[in-house]
């Protein structure tokens, strides 16, 4: 059942994405091969499947047009590998398991082809099918998300900030929250807003969604200290070698793994209240703290 939803997932996901992304051939070329090397490179679409299946849980069935949204969040998510990748941010050669977006492009190209993900995805958001009260909420919180304010620019910049620095727990979870666990909390809220969950769901929601969101960076972390490139396709053990403040840099794999369990239980008994409809939810939730790459 999971591999059938994670196909699904990543099918539908897919078929959006192509349809609402530029052609490589429309004026300027470059910059729409760009965003489609790094979009179409092969990415796990969790946000998008998160954003879907959150979806289905709430109204009983995928609510009509939510690829859409999927595809949004997927484009803000590349926007932010692109960057990440740079040579003044972590300067990695490897994404999905080809060479990064200013490898191929230059970097100017990539700078251009993230600030455009990101552009676009505004605009498909702006278009969405779904109420428009419903619509500017999403847009708030996904702005939110992904912004300065606790949000996944502001955890970027503490990232690059605390590179050498004396470890500190507080500052290691604002990280992890603000640079991942927001878009992908902001993932689940937004499905949940689309499908016409109300308020008290979509608090559930924002508890589940913090709890994956910061055991999956959590996971991120781990991941590159245990396995190899080939496996991930991006640079393993970058980390260690930045001096990255991570999960096993200050607490070690052993207790890195606790945290993440933990996470999972509270994930898990966040959805509580939904019943069977949380299953999905509880399934996803599992998987991506089992994942391998
Ligand atoms: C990688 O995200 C960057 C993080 C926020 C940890 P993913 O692990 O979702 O990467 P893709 O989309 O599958 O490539
Ligand atoms: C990246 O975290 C988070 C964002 C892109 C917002 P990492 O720097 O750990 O991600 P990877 O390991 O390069 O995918
Ligand atoms: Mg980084
Ligand atoms: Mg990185
Ligand atoms: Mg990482």
């Amino acid at each position: 059942m999971l591999t059938e939803m994670l196909e699904e997932g990543r099918r539908c996901t897919d078929e959006a994405l192509e349809r609402l992304l530029p052609a490589s051939s429309e004026r300027p070329p470059s910059i729409h091969e760009a965003m489609r090397h790094s979009v179409f490179a092969g990415g796990k679409r969790i946000r998008p499947i998160l954003c879907r299946e959150t979806g289905r849980a709430i109204l009983g069935n995928v609510p009509a047009g939510i690829d859409d949204l999927g595809a949004a969040l997927e484009m803000l998510h590349t926007y932010s590998l692109i960057h990440d990748d740079l040579p003044a941010l972590d300067n990695d050669d490897l994404r999905r398991g080809r060479p990064t977006c200013h490898k191929v492009f230059g970097e100017a190209i990539a700078i251009l082809a993230g600030d455009a993900l990101q552009t676009e995805a505004y605009l498909v958001l702006s278009r969405l099918k779904c109420p428009p009260s419903a619509r500017v909420a999403i847009i708030e919180e996904i702005a939110q998300s992904t912004g300065t304010i606790n949000g996944m620019i502001g955890g970027q910049v503490v990232d690059l900030e605390a590179e050498h620095s004396r470890a500190e727990a507080e500052t290691l979870e604002y990280i992890h929250r603000s640079k991942t666990a927001a878009l992908i909390t902001a993932s689940v809220v937004s499905g949940g807003i689309y499908a016409g969950g109300g308020e008290e769901e979509i608090r559930t929601l924002i508890g589940f969604g913090q709890a994956i969101g910061l055991a999956f960076q959590i996971i991120d972390d781990i991941l590159d200290v245990t396995r190899s490139s080939e496996q991930l396709g991006k640079t393993a053990g970058k980390d260690v070698a930045s001096e990255k403040l991570t999960y096993p840099a200050l607490f070690g794999l052993e207790e890195s793994r606790k945290k993440t369990a933990l996470l999972l239980e509270s994930a898990s008994q966040a959805v509580e209240d939904f019943g069977p409809r949380a299953e999905v939810l509880k399934t996803l939730a599992r998987f991506l703290i089992e994942r391998e790459s």
